[in-house]
């Protein structure tokens, strides 16, 4: 199956890039500390969806999620929502800056595709 690279120093602090991969988007967002304390530090109790950041970040600067909303499909809108990450136009879900679901009809979180990451360079597949 096809890989994506994807030259993570042409991406600064704070931004978020879109990327194809097999047809699909996908979200990687080089997170302020801001955003790592903030998404290491909500109580797992209070999500639908619980898992820890750690294990959705490998890297806790980058993080990297499939790009499709859990409910039906659309694609969410970066940097928007309640939580900081990304929101969901078409019902109005609301995903956090790990790509949590948090508020709103997705059940699931964001996917986390398989991924690499070597110095600056990100190989998704
Ligand atoms: Fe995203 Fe329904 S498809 S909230």
């Amino acid at each position: 199956m096809a890989k994506t690279e994807v030259d993570l120093s042409s991406i600064p602090v704070g931004k978020t890039v879109t990327i194809k991969w097999r047809g699909k988007p996908v979200f990687v967002k080089h997170r302020t500390q801001e955003e790592i304390d903030d998404a290491a530090g909500v109580n797992l109790k209070s999500l639908p969806d619980p898992q820890d950041d750690a294990s959705r970040a490998r890297m806790p600067e980058w993080l990297v999620v499939v790009g499709i909303c859990t409910h039906l499909g659309c694609v969410p809108t970066t940097d928007a929502g309640d939580y900081g990450g990304w929101y969901c136009p078409c019902h109005g879900s609301h995903y956090d800056v790990s790509g949590r679901i948090r508020k709103g009809p997705a059940p699931l979180n964001m996917e986390i595709p398989d991924y690499e990451i070597e110095g600056e360079k990100l190989t998704i597949g």
